[in-house]
C-alpha cells in the first residue's frame, strides 16, 4: 500500500469504529494529515474532552494517552506505538515527592504535565508549557515545588521573582541537549532570522531567544511575524511543519536539530493496526483504575479550571 492508500484505509475505519485520532504536532506530517485533533500538549489534553468518539488513538507519547484516559474514563484510549515513553515523565517517583511534600507540607506542589499519572497522585496542579507561567501567577500560594524540568521551572521562575520556586534536577534530555555554543553558531550562520525556543530548553539558550514559548507559541509566532527566516529550537518535525504551512519563510533547524525518539516511534503502520486490533486485545489500551484515575486527575482539572 502507498502512503496515501494507508491514509485512505485509516480514515475509512476511524470512522466505522467511531474512533478520534489525536497526535502531537511533533509526530510525522503523515500522521498529522490523519489526525481529528493536533496540537500540543494542552491543547490535545482539552480536545480528549471534547470529542464524542468511543475510542480515542493517541499519537504521542505514553503520558498522554494516560492523560486522555483520565478525562475522558469512559472511553477506550490506545497509545498507537506501546514503546512510545516520555523519559523526563519517569525521572521522579511517587515516594520522592510524598517525602517532598510531608516535609514542607506549606509548599504547593506543581506538576508539567510530562508526569506519570502515579506521581500526579501526589501533586496539587498541572502545567503545560504554555500555561506553566499563568498558572504559577494565578496561584494562591507562594512557595512552590515545580516537578520534574528544571529548565521550564526555572523559565516560570525568572518571571515570576515573587514566588519561590524550588526545583529539582529533572528535564528533558532531547531539549537539554542544546548548547548555547550551537544556537550562536546556527545565529551566525544565519543573521537575519530569529531564533524561537521551547522552554524545556537549557536557561542559557533559552536566554538567547527572540521567543521563548510552547510548541503551539512557537508555532503562532512564527505564523504571524513579519520575519522572513527562523531558527527552530525545539523537536525537529515543527521546522517541517512550519515550512509545509508557510512556504515563502525558511526554517531552519538549530545544530543538527532536536530529536524526540519516543515521539518519533509512531508510524502510519502503527496507527491502521490499532484500528484493526482494538476488538481483538492486539492494540495496546491504556487500563487505569478508578482509584488512580480519581486520585490522579484532581491535579489535571485544576490545571483546566485555572484556564490552562
Ligand atoms: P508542549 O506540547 O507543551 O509544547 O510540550 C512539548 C513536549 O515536550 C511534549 O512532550
Ligand atoms: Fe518527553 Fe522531551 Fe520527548 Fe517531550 S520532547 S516527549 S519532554 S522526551
Amino acid at each position: 500500500m502507498t502512503v496515501h492508500e494507508l491514509q485512505n484505509e485509516i480514515i475509512k475505519l476511524k470512522k466505522e469504529t467511531n474512533t478520534a485520532i489525536l497526535a502531537h504536532s511533533y509526530q510525522a506530517r503523515e500522521i498529522v494529515e490523519i489526525a481529528d485533533f493536533t496540537g500540543d500538549s494542552y491543547k490535545l489534553s482539552v480536545d480528549a474532552t471534547k470529542t464524542d468518539a468511543d475510542n480515542i488513538i493517541f499519537c504521542g507519547v505514553h503520558f498522554m494517552a494516560e492523560t486522555a484516559k483520565m478525562l475522558s474514563p469512559q472511553k477506550r484510549v490506545f497509545l498507537a506505538n506501546r514503546n512510545a515513553g516520555c523519559p523526563m515523565a519517569e525521572q521522579m517517583d511517587r515516594e520522592l515527592i510524598a517525602q517532598l511534600r510531608a516535609e514542607e507540607p506549606d509548599r504547593t506542589v506543581v506538576a508539567y504535565i510530562n508526569t506519570t499519572a502515579a506521581l500526579k497522585t501526589v501533586c496539587d496542579v498541572c502545567v503545560t508549557s504554555s500555561s506553566a507561567l499563568r498558572i504559577v501567577r494565578a496561584l494562591d500560594a507562594e512557595k512552590i515545588l515545580f516537578i520534574p524540568d528544571c529548565n521550564l521551572g526555572s523559565w516560570v521562575q525568572a518571571q515570576c521573582p515573587e514566588k519561590d520556586i524550588k526545583l529539582l534536577n529533572g528535564g528533558c534530555p532531547s531539549h537539554a541537549s542544546l548548547t548555547a555554543a550551537e544556537v550562536k553558531k546556527a545565529k551566525a550562520e544565519h543573521p537575519n532570522a530569529l531564533f524561537l525556543v521551547h522552554p524545556e530548553c537549557r536557561p542559557e539558550v533559552t536566554a538567547l531567544a527572540d521567543y521563548a514559548g510552547s510548541t503551539s507559541g512557537i508555532m503562532d509566532f512564527a505564523g504571524k511575524s513579519d520575519a522572513k527566516e527562523f531558527i527552530i529550537g525545539t523537536e525537529s518535525s515543527i521546522a517541517e511543519h512550519l515550512q509545509y504551512e508557510y512556504p515563502d519563510k525558511t526554517f531552519y533547524n538549530v545544530s543538527k536539530g532536536i530529536i524526540c525518539r519516543d515521539m518519533k516511534l509512531t508510524t502510519l503502520p502503527d496507527v491502521y493496526s490499532t484500528l484493526l486490533g482494538m476488538n481483538s486485545g492486539d492494540a495496546f489500551e491504556i487500563i487505569m483504575s478508578d482509584e488512580l484515575i480519581a486520585s490522579a486527575r484532581g491535579c489535571i482539572d485544576e490545571m483546566i479550571r485555572l484556564g490552562g
